[in-house]
């Protein structure tokens, strides 16, 4: 990172960062109804070489992206400026600013082996690498959980993107071995052990390769389809229904929205369950839940598509222990809980349905909780 920093801005860096991508387990859309979510950080990182300046420039690059250093003044920077991979970064210095810190500019040099478009949090990583950054080259000492709000609040107000908390969460808080309980509405988390090498298992990332894109309405229309009914319901959010409540909700709410209650309501107790099979270490107790999750999404909430079933179909029939669609929907990721000695079956099951389908080879890797974002030199 020295060295490609050098090139781009012919210098040596203050220091290089690290934020991950990130799967969750379970708990999915329920970040933005103030429910709960089960995340871990993956192995695949964005690298970020920072330099602080003290002209109030704020210059970007990134070797993933073809063409020049992105420069902007900090003074120019409002939502709707940037409209490029480089929203998610600036918005960050934007939103730090917004909040009154008195931060300037930087050169900021990226490198990732975060997929973008696949479901998982390339976005995140590229804003929670330049808050942990920023909190380290001007001294802000604002904790993670307040780092991981600051890049919700750029990617809401400056991306335009209406996102929930649980993808930078996830990015800023997760921890080596752990899954991450989010509790959105309280605040709180916990780092619940999760070792499924330990028990002879591994997660499997299934990158379909169809790209998802959350920027283009359907995730903001799902999100108020669900704060609707909970108007509707006279609730401050769908959070505070509970499965029991379901009949009364079906005789109160309109057809149309019912299935996204039902999702939203049945999955945060998929993640009350999931959180206390792993407490007791029993991880191999998660496989139901994950492939009950997936029917949700697709039956339900409608997000899945024809490769993630796919995906799910192909790694059950050859004994996956379960399999969802993870992130935002609409493409991008499945994870599938295998044995070891089931992996490699699975994984040729996978593409060997994608090939007869005539789909593009999907991407597979398998994962284990990996650290949160952090400064590395
Ligand atoms: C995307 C959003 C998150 C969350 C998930 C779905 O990743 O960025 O806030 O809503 O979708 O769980």
């Amino acid at each position: 990172m020295n060295e490609a920093f050098r090139r781009v801005y012919g210098t040596r860096p203050d220091g290089i960062w690290a934020a991950p991508g990130r799967v969750n387990l379970i708990g999915e859309h329920t970040d933005y109804n103030d429910g709960f979510a089960l995340p871990i950080a993956i192995p695949q990182t964005t690298l970020l070489a920072a330099r602080r300046r003290e002209d109030g420039r704020l210059r970007l690059h990134s070797s993933q992206v073809d063409g020049p250093v992105v420069d902007l003044a900090v003074t120019d920077l409002e939502p709707g400026a940037v409209t490029t991979w480089a929203a998610y970064p600036t918005g960050v210095v934007w939103a730090l600013r917004e909040a009154g810190h008195r931060v300037g500019g930087a050169d900021l040099h990226f490198d990732s082996t975060v997929p973008t478009g696949a479901g998982l949090s390339s976005s995140a990583a590229l804003e929670c690498a330049v808050a942990f950054a920023y909190d380290d080259l001007y001294g802000l000492g604002l904790g993670r959980p307040r780092l991981a709000l600051l890049a919700q609040r750029a990617e809401n107000a400056f991306a335009g993107v209406p996102c929930g908390a649980l993808d930078q969460m996830a990015v800023a808080c997760c921890t080596v071995g752990a899954a991450l309980h989010l509790d959105i509405r309280a605040g709180t988390q916990e780092q619940v052990p999760f070792a499924p090498e330990a028990r002879g298992l591994r997660l499997l990332v299934i990158d379909t390769r169809v790209k998802h894109d959350l920027g283009d309405g359907a995730y903001a229309a799902l999100r108020a389809g669900c704060e609707h009914a909970s108007a509707l319901l006279g609730l401050a959010a769908l959070r505070d229904l509970s499965p029991a409540d379901l009949p009364w909700a079906g005789r109160t709410l309109p057809a149309r929205l019912l299935p996204l209650v039902r999702h939203i309501v049945t999955e945060n107790a998929r993640v009350t369950e999931a959180v206390s099979h792993l407490r007791a270490g029993r991880v191999e107790e998660l496989g139901p839940i994950l492939t009950a999750g997936h029917a949700s999404l697709r039956d339900d909430y409608r997000i899945s598509c024809a490769e993630t079933d796919l995906a799910v179909e192909a790694a059950l029939g050859a004994g996956a222990l379960g399999a969802r669609m993870t992130g935002g929907g609409f493409g991008g990721s499945v994870i599938a809980l295998v044995g070891r000695d089931r992996a490699e079956a699975v994984g040729a099951a996978v593409s060997g349905a994608f090939r007869s389908a005539g789909y593009q080879e999907p991407h597979l890797f398998s994962v284990a909780p990996a650290a949160g974002a952090r400064r590395i030199a």
